[in-house]
């Protein structure tokens, strides 16, 4: 009975405080609204390979450092910024996805990410 509604509620507060660090980023001022949608869609085309279809990782495994798993907390504590930095630029077993994703699109997949459960 209780876990719907906490986990609905937990889903929904991640989306609003992710919107509001959004928001409170300096530099780009006036920023479309982010699309989950979309974001999700970008997700399941580009990312579940590597960071499975809930981010946890599990995906494909190379030499080297392993897809991170999207929801765990030293994820949710890095600042939008840093992450925005790795999709762009990527990491060591990590593709860089700035001629693909326009800014938009990152930042929708990064909204994405943040709501995932934990
Ligand atoms: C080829 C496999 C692969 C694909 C595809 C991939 N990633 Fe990754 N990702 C990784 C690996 C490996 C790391 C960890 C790199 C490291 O720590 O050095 C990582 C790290 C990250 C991080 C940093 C997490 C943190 O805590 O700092 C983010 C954010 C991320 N990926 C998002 C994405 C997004 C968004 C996509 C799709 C657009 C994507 N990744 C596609 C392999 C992948």
């Amino acid at each position: 009975m209780w876990k719907m509604p906490i986990q609905m509620v937990l889903t929904v507060g991640a989306i609003i405080v992710g919107s509001q660090l959004a928001m409170a980023a300096p530099k780009e001022p006036d920023r479309p609204p982010v699309d989950l949608l979309k974001g999700k869609q970008i997700f399941s085309k580009y990312c579940v390979g590597c960071h499975g279809p809930e981010g946890r990782g599990g995906g494909y495994l190379l030499l080297g450092p392993d897809p991170v798993n999207l929801t765990r907390p030293a994820t949710k504590k890095t600042p939008d910024a840093l992450l925005l930095q790795t999709i762009h630029e990527g990491k060591p077993n990590m593709p860089s996805w700035k001629g693909r994703l326009s800014e938009e699109e990152s930042r929708a997949v990064l909204a994405y990410i943040r709501a995932l459960k934990k």
